[in-house]
C-alpha cells in the first residue's frame, strides 16, 4: 500500500463520512403486516414535500423515498398492473423491489433464459409471469425494460397493447430519442414516463435489500392525465430509487451515452492501459504496474473519493502525492477534454445510437463481440488483475 492510500486510511478513521441510515428491510417487514387492501384504505398525511437542493451553486428539486412511504406508494398505484418487460439485470432489478414494495406487479419475457430465471425467482407462469404481448394486455403501466434492441424491434408488436389511459415507462431516453432510428413514437393519449437509476440493475436490486437505495433521475415525456410527474416519482420509489433528481429524456440519452463511452467505462479503460503499458515498458514487473494502476485505485482511493470527494483525497494525501497530482491533473484534462468534446457531439449528432443499434443487429454481432471483448480479457493488466484479486486475504 503506498503512502497516499496509508495516509488516507489514517485521515478516514478521523473524518467519519456521513451516513443517513434507514433500513427498507425493516419497513418492508412492517409492510407484510399489512394486508394490501388495508394499506390503501388507510389515509394518510405523511407527506415530506418536494425538496430544493444546492448542488455547487445551482438549486434543483429532488424526491426521496420517505415522500412515498408506503402507505401512499400502494394508494397510488392501487388500481394498477405493473407490467415489467424483461428480465435481464434492470427488469430482475425492478421487478423484485416492485414485488417486495408489495405493488402488483407481473413481468413479460419471451421463453428462455429470462423466463426461466423468473421462475427461479418465484415468478409464476400464468399468474405473474407471461408472454410479452399477454402481459401488455394486462398491464396499465407498461415498464419497457427490454434491451434497447428490442425495444426497437418489437415495438410493432407492443404498440397496439398502448390504449389510452394506460402509461408507457422507460429507463432510458434512447428509444423515444432516438425514434428515427428506432421506430419507438408512443401514442399521443397515454403518459410516458422515465426512472433511470444510475447503475446496473444487480446494484438497484442489491442496494435496495441492504436497505438503501440507489440514486435516480426521473422524467416525464407526454403528461396526458395530468398526474405522470407524480406517478412517475412514485414508480421511482416503488422500483428502489432512493432520491429523484429531474431530467428530460433527451439530457438523460445523452449523459447516460456519454457518461458510459467515457470516464464510467471508455475513458477509464483506456487511461489504465496507457498508464500501466508505460509502467511496464519501464520495467515495472506486471504485479507492480497493476498495482500502481488499478488495485490501489479500486481497492483504496475510490472508496475514499466515493465517501468524500477528491477534494478530500487531495487535501488528505501525502505532500509528495498532493504535489505531484496538483501539478499534473491540469495535463490530464487539457489531454482529454478534446475527447470528451468529440464525444458528445458523437452522441448528440446520433451517431453512437445508430452505431449502437446497427452493430446489435449485425449477423455475426455474437461472435464479433466475443472476439472485442476477449481482446480486453486476454490483456496482460487484466490477466494480471485475476491474479492480484486472488491474492486479497477474503477470497483465499
Ligand atoms: N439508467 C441506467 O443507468 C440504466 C442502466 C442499465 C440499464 N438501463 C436500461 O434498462 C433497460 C434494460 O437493460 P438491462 O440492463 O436489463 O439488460 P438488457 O440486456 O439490455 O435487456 C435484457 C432483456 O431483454 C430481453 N430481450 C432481448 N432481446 C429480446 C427479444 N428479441 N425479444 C424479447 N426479449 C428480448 C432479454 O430476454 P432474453 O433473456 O430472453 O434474451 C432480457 O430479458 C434498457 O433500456 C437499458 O438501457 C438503464
Amino acid at each position: 500500500m503506498s503512502f497516499v492510500a496509508r495516509s488516507a486510511i489514517r485521515q478516514l478513521t478521523r473524518v467519519a463520512a456521513p451516513s443517513r441510515s434507514f433500513s427498507l428491510l425493516a419497513r418492508s417487514a412492517a409492510i407484510s403486516q399489512i394486508p394490501r387492501a388495508a394499506v390503501c384504505k388507510t389515509a394518510f398525511t405523511q407527506t415530506r414535500g418536494i425538496k430544493t437542493i444546492d448542488f455547487g451553486g445551482t438549486k434543483e428539486t429532488v424526491y426521496e423515498r420517505s415522500d412515498y412511504p408506503p402507505a401512499k406508494l400502494l394508494d397510488t398505484f392501487k388500481n394498477d398492473t405493473l407490467a415489467v418487460l424483461g428480465y435481464g439485470p434492470m427488469g430482475r432489478g425492478q421487478a423484485l423491489n416492485l414485488r417486495d414494495n408489495k405493488l402488483n406487479v407481473i413481468l413479460g419475457c419471451r421463453k428462455g433464459s429470462s423466463w426461466d430465471k423468473a421462475v427461479s425467482e418465484g415468478w409464476i407462469p400464468g399468474k405473474d409471469l407471461f408472454e410479452i404481448n399477454e402481459a401488455c394486455d394486462k398491464g396499465t403501466v407498461i415498464m419497457n425494460l427490454l434491451s434497447d434492441a428490442a425495444q426497437s424491434k418489437l415495438w410493432n408488436e407492443i404498440k397496439p397493447y398502448l390504449t389510452k389511459g394506460k402509461t408507457l415507462y422507460f429507463s432510458h431516453g434512447f428509444s423515444v430519442i432516438y425514434s428515427e432510428d428506432t421506430g419507438v413514437v408512443p401514442p399521443k393519449d397515454i403518459d410516458v414516463i422515465l426512472v433511470a437509476p444510475k447503475g446496473s440493475g444487480t446494484t438497484v436490486r442489491n442496494l435496495f435489500l441492504e436497505g438503501r437505495g440507489i440514486n435516480g433521475s426521473v422524467a416525464v415525456y407526454q403528461d396526458v392525465s395530468g398526474k405522470a410527474k407524480d406517478r412517475a416519482v412514485a414508480l421511482g420509489v416503488g422500483v428502489g430509487t432512493g432520491y429523484l433528481y429531474e431530467t428530460t429524456f433527451k439530457q438523460e440519452v445523452n449523459s447516460d451515452l456519454y457518461g458510459e463511452r467515457g470516464v464510467l467505462m471508455g475513458a477509464i479503460q483506456g487511461l489504465f492501459v496507457a498508464q500501466y503499458e508505460v509502467l511496464r515498458a519501464r520495467g515495472h514487473t506486471p504485479s507492480e504496474a497493476f498495482n500502481e494502476t488499478v488495485e490501489e485505485a479500486t481497492q483504496s482511493l475510490y472508496p475514499l473519493i466515493g465517501a468524500n470527494g477528491m477534494d478530500w483525497m487531495y487535501a488528505n494525501c501525502s505532500t509528495t502525492a498532493q504535489r505531484g497530482a496538483l501539478d499534473w491533473w491540469k495535463k490530464f484534462h487539457d489531454a482529454s477534454k478534446p475527447v470528451f468534446e468529440e464525444l458528445y457531439e458523437s452522441v448528440a449528432n446520433g451517431t453512437e445510437t445508430r452505431r449502437s443499434l446497427s452493430k446489435n443487429s449485425e449477423a455475426n454481432y455474437r461472435a464479433d463481440l466475443e472476439a472485442e471483448l476477449a481482446e480486453i480479457a486476454n490483456h496482460e493488466m487484466w490477466r494480471t488483475g485475476k491474479a492480484v484479486r486472488k491474492l486479497r486475504p477474503e477470497n483465499q
